[in-house]
């Protein structure tokens, strides 16, 4: 393992250039990323797309083409001088210009020895002051073995004097032994050296956390994944913003915070109106104001909430002019909640006095029906460059990238994968709207393909609950029960 691990752990961002040149470019970045939990996996094709910008790492085969998403990649302006994080790097827990990288110390100093003095003299005037910081994953090392590191970098021309509080720049040599606790190498895997550009902003995490939030529900999303939600989105302020399935409103929030419009559509009455049964043990009633617009509220966000309304995906309220920034959703997998929908297999006809109190029956709605609508919605109402972010429940062994939901109008940009129990995962995945006159956009507004895997997602996770459960009151009984099963 050598980039690879530390890339779980910082992600390589925009490395173009080959680091064993004899310049190294400093638009070369490292990134400490604090979602640890969430790989990011892009189709070969897609692969090839970013290559020019993203480091590709090969050298394991379980994580072919796994590099991070565009979207982490820090602008090329953003000048260290510019000591605020950019607005959406909530993932992000600090953002370094690459100087070097080794699979040793020595490897890094090479390097070190090599770079262009002209591009990196600004830095080392004798009027800028600095400081060097060690940092160390997965292990711990000694303040001795911290400062002989520094002291190992003498060589560096930084003339400046040595600051250790609010310098002009400061650097961070980084060493990364990997993220098994019970098999830490006496030597890193990999060494990095580079200037600190910011910190991301993660306090945005605890600041919508869910314990203090007004309005939660069962399924509220959690905060740091309904914030890289928006991030994969790219909500920006002004942005007009649709959850189809809003539940107690998370992304909303999530979406606000950057700055969207946010509305959402529920088929859960109770739950749009705040009147669900109490998610948090011991409340008894909900109060009168517990909702999604309190929510927004708590966060100073009112004036970003457009509203949320009772109504069925499968049957979207909204005129076809209607156009929406970014679409981003939780749909219902069908394990937590019922999926339903409006609808009847009977035929009749309602009689016009009582057309006003009708309260329409509903019917099961299937992962695979409930996505295709996602699709098609979003291929019709995303503005072009408009991204859709949703999850995708898996079964692990169901699962290729290449059978992702696609259609046509919508370019798949990113997979990030979240390992649920041994058997199932879900993933992230962000879509983008294909400019009109791309080919078949116009055509084939209705044209989503959903893989028949996602239909049986459901059924298959319950089986092997079944078969767990069979496994567990009679262990010595083999598979029989479980054949009959399937
Ligand atoms: C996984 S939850 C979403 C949770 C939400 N992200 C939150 O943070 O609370 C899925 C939601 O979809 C809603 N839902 C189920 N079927 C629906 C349908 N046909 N149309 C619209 N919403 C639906 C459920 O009522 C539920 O609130």
């Amino acid at each position: 393992m050598t980039t690879l691990g530390v890339t779980s752990m910082t992600s390589l961002i925009s490395q173009a250039s080959s680091v064993g040149d004899s310049t190294v470019d400093l638009s070369d970045f490292v990134c400490q990323e604090i979602e640890y939990y969430l790989s990011h996996r892009l189709s070969p094709d897609i692969a090839r797309a970013f290559s020019d910008s993203a480091a590709i790492i090969q050298d394991d085969d379980d994580f072919d083409n796994f590099f991070p998403p565009p979207e982490f990649a820090i602008p090329s302006q953003f000048q260290p001088e510019a000591r605020v994080g950019p607005p959406q790097l909530s993932q992000i827990l600090s953002a370094f210009k690459l100087w070097g990288q080794g699979a040793t110390h020595e490897d890094l100093h090479t390097q070190l020895k090599q770079i262009s003095l002209g591009y990196i003299e600004p830095f080392c005037h004798p009027d800028k002051s600095f400081k060097v910081e060690v940092e160390t994953f997965g292990k711990k090392i000694s303040r001795n073995d911290k400062v002989n590191r520094i002291e190992d970098l003498d060589f560096l021309p930084l003339r400046g004097p040595i600051k250790l509080k609010d310098p002009d720049n400061i650097f961070h040599l980084i060493e990364y032994y990997g993220l098994d606790p019970n098999s830490v190498p006496d030597n890193p895997y990999q060494v990095f050296f580079g200037q600190w550009i910011c910190d991301g902003q993660r306090h945005l995490i605890t600041q919508i956390a869910l314990k203090d939030r007004k309005f939660i529900g069962n399924t509220s999303m959690d905060p740091k994944l309904s914030l890289i939600m928006a991030n994969m989105a790219k909500i920006c302020h002004g942005d007009l913003v649709l959850d189809p399935f809003v539940g107690s409103g998370s992304l909303l929030v999530a979406a606000a915070t950057f700055g969207g419009y946010v509305c959402g559509t529920d088929l859960d009455f109770l739950m749009v109106h705040g009147k669900a049964k109490p998610t948090r043990c011991n409340q008894k009633k909900r109060e009168p104001d517990e909702n999604i617009r309190s929510n927004l509220r708590q966060y100073g966000l009112e004036s970003h909430y457009l509203d949320v309304i009772v109504a069925d995906a499968a049957l979207p309220v909204w005129s076809d002019q209607c156009m929406f920034s970014a679409i981003i959703a939780d749909p219902p997998y069908g394990i937590r909640e019922a999926t339903e929908r409006i609808g009847t297999a009977k035929t009749y006809t309602i009689p016009d006095h009582l057309v006003s109190g009708h309260i329409p029956s509903k019917v099961s709605y299937n992962l695979q029906d409930i996505i295709r609508d996602l699709l098609n919605f979003s291929g019709a109402h995303l503005q072009v460059g408009g991204r859709l972010v949703y999850w995708l429940p898996v079964f692990k062994n169901d699962f290729q990238a290449d059978l992702v939901p696609a259609h046509p109008s919508l370019q798949l940009i990113s997979l990030s994968e979240q390992s649920l129990n041994s058997h199932s995962s879900r993933y992230l995945v962000t879509m983008e709207r294909l400019p009109e006159n791309s080919k078949g956009c116009k055509e084939n507004q209705n044209g989503a393909h959903v893989p028949e895997a996602t239909r049986v997602f459901r059924d298959k996770y319950f089986q092997k609950a079944v078969e767990r459960r069979l496994q567990t009151s009679y262990p010595d009984s083999g598979h029989t029960h479980i054949d009959q099963l399937s």
